[in-house]
């Protein structure tokens, strides 16, 4: 994950990362059957577009990779938690990873299976913990101590059990950006492994709870299958631990965490890496277990586009400006990671570009950029695909700079649902309020 593309492609790859439901036809960039371009004159820019076939064909290569297996696929909806994409799994038979009160109410607009839900993160509050209970959520992944003893008092005051899952921290080391890493010791996240069958001990004992999983998660954008194997080992010795406590275990979670191509990286396809895993997992007498998994970007990173509008070029001493419409509060990924996405013309480039420019968004902050050093045959007024921004673009977009929040496509086949209306100025402060005068 780091933006030194010194040795960008000179003209955008024919095959572009991810997914073959996004590439050029007759020399236009194409999102299934619909051309971009006419998506940006109906719609304007910045706009998100993506691809109901790409994320269907993601998930079917993790249910490939489960085939005859008591599994539950559980989409961390922090990724991309628009309510149509949440339709749209809920509608393929997901369950949901969800990490606070408001994903959960996403999730019921949705249509999405309370049941199927497990409640994710460090900071659950009472009122969130009340209202999953009231819902019939399936699971509370537990991350400490603390928030065993709450959730007890919680359920018992309710007179509810509350299924729990405790997030055992394997220290493992993902081998990705320090911030998306969550399963080491030095991480907020989960108990310790040295805590953990103290911790089952306590949560067995107390009223309102019932034990029914462990679960972990060690970082995102993965790519290699190493950490993942050594994780369910970490695993794997707790389960027979605590079993062996008398504590059953009905179901073990793997989190989430599949990295995607970005700037061809080259993660396991998630058939493969869950046959290696699940060869595993029954050679140490587990498989028959149920089992979790809690994929966000690997369903829909892939699947989407941004489309910007090129607003003026900058030629500099140093270097050159591409300033787009586009910015940190709509992409904030660049700017928070460093993170590299393709950024590639909507007409297909026919000759390599001459010039190479930072591109670079609207907002007053020098770590306004989404890319850096790219080849480019550009004017103002041309419009640019920034790829692989279908997780953790929109999700994690802001009003900063009272800019707001683009638009969404969703294309199926031929058909273009707008998902999400551009919010006008006015949106982005409706709720605030003026002082008496
Ligand atoms: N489960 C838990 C408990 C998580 O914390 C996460 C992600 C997932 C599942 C899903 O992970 P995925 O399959 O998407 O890798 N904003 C960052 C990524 C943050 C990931 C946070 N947790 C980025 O843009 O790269």
């Amino acid at each position: 994950m780091n933006d030194s593309d010194n040795q960008a492609p000179v003209l955008p790859p024919a095959v572009l990362p991810g997914t073959p439901h996004i590439a050029y036809r007759g020399g236009e960039l194409h999102v299934e059957g619909a051309a971009l371009a006419a998506l940006a004159d109906a719609h304007a820019t910045p706009l998100f577009v993506y691809s109901k076939a790409a994320m269907l064909q993601a998930l079917d290569a993790y249910r490939r990779g489960f085939a005859g297996r008591h599994a539950t696929i559980c989409y961390a909806m922090k990724a991309n938690s628009s309510l149509a994409v949440l339709q749209l799994f809920a509608a393929a038979g997901c369950g949901f990873d969800i990490v606070s009160g408001g994903e959960l109410e996403r999730v019921l607009a949705a249509g999405g299976d309370p049941a199927k839900v497990i409640f994710s993160g460090v900071g659950k509050t009472r009122a969130e913990m009340r209202r999953a209970l009231d819902a019939g959520i399936g699971c509370f992944n537990v991350e400490s101590e603390a928030e065993l003893e709450v959730l007890s008092a919680v359920a018992s005051e309710a007179g509810r059990t509350a299924r729990v899952s405790i997030r055992v921290n394997p220290d493992v080391d993902p081998q990705t950006h320090p911030y998306i890493s969550t399963g080491l010791k030095g991480n907020k996240f989960g108990v310790s492994h040295e805590r953990a069958l103290a911790t089952y001990q306590r949560a067995a004992s107390l009223p309102g709870l019932q034990v029914v999983g462990i679960d972990c998660h060690i970082g995102s954008q993965i790519t290699q299958e190493a950490p993942y194997l050594d994780a369910m080992e970490r695993v794997l010795d707790l389960v027979s631990e605590i079993e062996a406590a008398g504590i059953p275990i009905d179901h073990i979670d793997f989190g989430g965490g599949l990295g995607i191509d970005y700037n061809g990286d080259t993660p396991p396809a998630a058939d493969a890496l869950w046959s290696r895993l699940l060869a595993r997992l029954d050679a140490r007498g587990h498989g028959g277990k149920h089992l979790m998994i809690e994929p966000g970007r690997s369903l829909v990173g892939n699947a989407g586009v941004c489309v910007t509008e090129v607003l003026y070029l900058k030629p500099g001493e140093q270097k050159n400006f591409c300033i787009v419409d586009a910015a940190m509060n709509d992409l904030p990924r660049p700017a928070m990671y460093q993170a590299f996405h393709a950024i590639v013309p909507l007409q297909e480039a026919k000759q390599p570009a001459a010039e190479a420019y930072d591109v670079v968004g609207p907002v007053c902050e020098s770590g306004d950029w989404i890319g850096r050093a790219r080849r480019l045959d550009v004017a103002a007024g041309d419009r640019l695909a920034v790829l692989s921004a279908g997780a953790y673009c929109m999700s994690m977009s802001s009003n900063y700079n009272t800019r707001g929040r683009a638009a969404e496509v969703l294309v199926d086949g031929a058909q273009a649902h707008l998902i999400r209306r551009r919010e006008a100025a006015a949106d982005t402060f409706a709720h605030e309020v003026l002082l008496p005068s």
